[in-house]
């Protein structure tokens, strides 16, 4: 008798199982996702591009430059954990929100927050590596000090310390010598950001961004980590400079007139 009840909860378990369509989950502040809900979001919205399977083999795919993301590998430029680590549901969910500039991938901003957290728990049952590992521990922002001249300064001294010219250009237009050789890691042609350009990075906009994207690096892609290289000082130096390449298009936006002039 005992042993019927047994069975019979092990069927009901797997029935549970197979309504909801996966034990995948993501928690976005106090919103759970459902990823049954969330595929029929896919299959909406995300699926010519990212390919029934999420491998990135959609119908729009080949005409896509950068490639939409291959969601078997776990392998994503935009994260907020330590580089080769998996990305935090709100990593997901961000960059789902924003969209990714200079690429296909649009913002889905409009959708509902629910659906968004729907949609990220369902992309998160195509590999299993998110049911065997763990995301590694965020990474901690400090404080932003000022951006002086002198600041600015030392950045520039490690852009060329650090070598990031060699892909990014001495001027930052992003045509170093290796430039043209950069592939990414299915083997596409990939090019540096020109930061003179002005235009909005991948993985946000801010200055903390870009701190975020100096140590945990855009995996998939040959723009590395810098968390071992680099100090917090000296990445706040690093970004300083950066802004400096793009100031006077920020400033030409804003319509302030250049000190000086
Ligand atoms: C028109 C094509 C297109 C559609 C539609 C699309 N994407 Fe994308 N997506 C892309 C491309 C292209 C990239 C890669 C961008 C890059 O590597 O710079 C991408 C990248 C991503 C990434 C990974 C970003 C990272 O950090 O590596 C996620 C997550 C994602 N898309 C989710 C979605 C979801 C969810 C939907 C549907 C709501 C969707 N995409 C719809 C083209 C698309
Ligand atoms: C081996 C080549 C290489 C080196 C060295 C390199 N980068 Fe990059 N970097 C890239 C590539 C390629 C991209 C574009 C990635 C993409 O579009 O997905 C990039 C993108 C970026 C971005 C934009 C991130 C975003 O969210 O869009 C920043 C900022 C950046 N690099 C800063 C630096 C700094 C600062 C250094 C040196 C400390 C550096 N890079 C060194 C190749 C490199």
């Amino acid at each position: 008798m005992k042993l019927k009840w047994a069975g019979a909860a092990v069927i009901l378990a797997c029935i549970l199982w197979s309504v909801t369509g996966s034990a995948q989950e993501s928690h976005v502040g106090k919103l759970a996702g459902n990823a049954k809900r969330g595929k029929a979001l896919y299959e909406r919205y995300c699926i010519f591009c990212h390919g029934v399977d999420g491998d990135g083999r959609g119908e729009s795919a080949p005409y896509l430059d950068p490639k939409p993301r291959d969601f078997t590998k776990a392998m994503f430029k935009c994260r907020s954990t330590p580089s080769g680590s998996l990305p935090l549901d709100t990593d997901l969910y961000d960059t789902i929100s924003r969209g990714v500039h200079a690429s296909g991938m649009p913002s889905w901003q409009p959708l509902l927050r629910q659906e968004r957290v729907d949609l990220v728990a369902y992309i998160k049952t195509f590999s299993p590596a998110f049911q065997e590992e763990k995301p590694g521990a965020p990474v901690e922002i400090p404080p932003e000090p000022p951006a002086t001249a002198e600041s600015i300064q030392r950045g520039a001294g490690l852009f060329q310390s650090m070598n990031c010219w060699s892909c990014h250009g001495k001027d930052g237009k992003g045509q170093g010598p290796s430039a043209a050789t950069l592939v990414d890691s299915k083997g596409y042609p990939i090019t540096p950001f020109d930061f003179t350009s002005g235009s909005k990075f991948k993985c946000g906009e801010s200055d903390q961004d870009m701190f975020r994207d100096l140590v945990t690096g855009l995996d998939g892609t040959p723009m590395p980590s810098f968390a071992a290289a680099l100090n917090a000082d000296q990445r706040w130096d690093v970004v300083h400079y950066i802004r400096s390449l793009s100031a006077h298009k920020i400033h030409a936006k804003l319509k302030i007139e250049p000190v000086g002039k």
